[in-house]
């Protein structure tokens, strides 16, 4: 049931990305940037908070003049500021709520990765919670509302000793002290905010907390047309003796406001539980069958870091050595973080598929899939190719590329397969080209994996692809999963481009049957390195 929301969500998801990939450039797809973007918009609302704090009058009994002189007077710059938080604010409930949407429609949220979900639900309450009290301070007929609301709901709760909404219905009985105590949860609860989206991001390497330069300067751009064309403005002081009758709500924020009235306290309050609850239990519901995760061989394991510089996850820790190899550090996986992407595996020095032994051995190997399983694979899979161009692909399981063609090996990430192994393929005639197919290039499954793959195919990342391997014959493809159809096309094309190139200076020439090259491929399986 869960896997069929999740699909219908993806499918959901797709045309919109692939439209934005046209207007944006995959680099720049806001839907990839969500997590960046949310980041983003909180330093807007925490610096223009500040900015508003200077003119703000804490008081109970001017803190609606100050909010309305600095919108009227000071127009130009606090009242835009104003602008700027209320409209950043929105922003991030969007970009929050797009975010968690996508995370779960991509299965970017069981296994290893509950923990990023799991932070998150707090992070929901948290910026409800910041919104909601920001709204009190303008003390305005909406603040009132949201007050008498808020504090039902509360009372509803059996935490108070004495029932809060008291404080908003009886004229005169809200304490200057109480207003200054929502002050300071405005400011504390966003620190908190801050704090908890912090460990959000802790468990995967190299977040992306900035969005690119330019999406930032399109969204300041955005915000700043937004604050002149419709600023944000109070609705009236607050009269205690009356109840506020027409107001305009804010619906990032205030969505269940209204349902308070319709279905009553304790409706309202099973639905935040429930909703609260599920979203907790998500990444068991059901659990993600999990690969064995990856394991050193410290004789094979010279303590360069590459492996710990690559994996997406922070799961490789490199420690002091504990045999008596002469090296200072050696790589330690911890299980409960690694995914079995197997990227690791392809940044080990020691993964190169030329080694001679009959057990290939490399640094780190994933139990369940080793570098000795891919070589075979891609051997085996070699040996079925036939025809003048023979193209043989390293497909990602997420991506677009598997299938049942001829001649796919499949990997959990691209990044897996070291660029040896295209030298490989390609020094040993297993096939005229390789193509390398992993994820749509806006979301790689395994974050990094596609970019790890381009920078050791441009030789700007260790291991990188050899000088000597034939560019022409290497095609990189990114297409998601419902992008098949784009998939075989790239792929159809770069076997005609390899079909016009001038014939390859072999040893002997292409083998003529499949039963041939799989000879050829079982022989140089076990030659010397070249
Ligand atoms: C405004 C609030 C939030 C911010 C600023 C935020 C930020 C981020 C960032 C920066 C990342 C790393 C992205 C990357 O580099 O790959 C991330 C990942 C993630 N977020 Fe959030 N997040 C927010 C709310 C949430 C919520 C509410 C959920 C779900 C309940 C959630 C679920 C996840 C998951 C599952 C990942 C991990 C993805 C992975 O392992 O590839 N986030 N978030
Ligand atoms: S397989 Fe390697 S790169 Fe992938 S999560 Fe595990 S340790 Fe990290
Ligand atoms: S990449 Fe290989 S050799 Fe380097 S630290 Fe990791 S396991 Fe050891």
């Amino acid at each position: 049931m869960i896997g069929l929301v999740r699909n219908a969500l993806r499918r959901g998801f797709e045309p919109v990305e692939r439209t934005f990939d046209r207007l944006f450039g995959p680099a720049l797809n806001p839907l990839a940037q969500l997590g960046a973007l949310g980041f983003f918009f909180f330093w807007i609302v925490a610096v223009s908070g500040i900015y508003l704090f200077i003119f703000f009058d804490t008081g109970i009994e001017r803190a609606y003049t100050s909010v309305e002189n600095l919108t009227v007077a000071h127009w130009y710059h606090a009242g835009v500021m104003r602008s700027f938080h209320r409209y950043a604010s929105e922003l991030m409930v969007v970009a929050l709520v797009v975010h968690f949407l996508r995370e779960f429609a991509y299965d970017h949220y069981r296994g290893a990765r509950w923990f990023s979900w799991l932070t998150g639900v707090p992070i929901i309450w948290l910026l409800y919670a910041s919104g909601i009290t920001g709204y009190w301070l303008v003390w305005d007929k909406l603040a009132q509302y949201v007050a008498i609301a808020t504090s039902e709901l509360l009372d509803w709760l059996p935490i108070f000793g004495e029932p809060i909404a008291r404080n908003f219905i009886l004229t005169g009985t809200l304490t200057g002290r109480f207003f200054t105590l929502l002050v300071f949860m405005h400011i504390a609860v966003p620190l908190f905010l801050l704090f908890v989206m912090w460990i959000h991001i802790l468990r995967i390497s190299r977040p992306k907390i900035n969005p690119p330069r330019t999406l930032a300067v399109l969204s300041l751009l955005a915000l700043i047309a937004v604050s002149l064309y419709k600023p944000a403005l109070s609705q009236g002081h607050v009269d205690l003796a009356k109840l506020p009758a027409e107001i305009g709500l804010d619906w990032f924020y205030l969505p269940l406001y209204p349902l308070v009235d319709l279905w009553g306290k304790g409706a309202v309050w099973a639905l935040l539980g429930a909703f609260t609850l599920m979203m907790g239990l998500m990444p068991w519901l059901p659990p993600l069958r999990r690969a064995k995760p990856a394991l050193v061989d410290l004789t094979h394991c010279n303590g360069c870091a590459r492996c710990a510089e690559d994996c997406p996850y922070e799961a490789i820790r490199m420690v002091k050595r504990t045999d008596d190899l002469p090296f200072p550090t050696q790589a330690q996986v911890n299980a409960s973080l690694c995914v079995a992407c197997g990227i690791c595996v392809g940044a080990c020095p020691s993964s190169t598929p030329f080694r001679r032994t009959q057990e290939l051995k490399t640094g780190i190997d994933l139990p369940e899939y080793s570098l000795k399983d891919l070589r075979d694979r891609t051997v085996a899979a070699a040996a079925n190719l036939k025809g003048r161009t023979r193209v043989l692909v390293l497909a990602c399981e997420h991506g677009g590329g598997g299938g049942h063609l001829e001649g796919v090996v499949p990997v959990p990430c691209v990044a897996m397969a070291p660029p040896s192994l295209v030298d490989f393929i390609l020094s040993r005639d297993l096939a005229d080209g390789v193509a390398v197919a992993g994820c749509a290039a806006r979301s790689c499954f395994n974050r990094l994996g596609i970019t790890w793959t381009e920078q050791r195919f441009a030789a700007t990342r260790d291991p990188y692809l050899r000088a000597r391997v034939p560019r022409e014959r290497v095609r990189t493809i990114w297409a998601s999963a419902l992008e098949a159809r784009r998939f075989r096309a790239e792929l159809a094309e770069f076997a005609e481009e390899l079909a016009r190139l001038p014939p390859r200076r072999r040893g002997s020439s292409p083998p003529p049957s499949g039963h041939d090259t799989a000879k050829a491929a079982a022989r140089t399986a076990e030659e010397t390195p070249a």
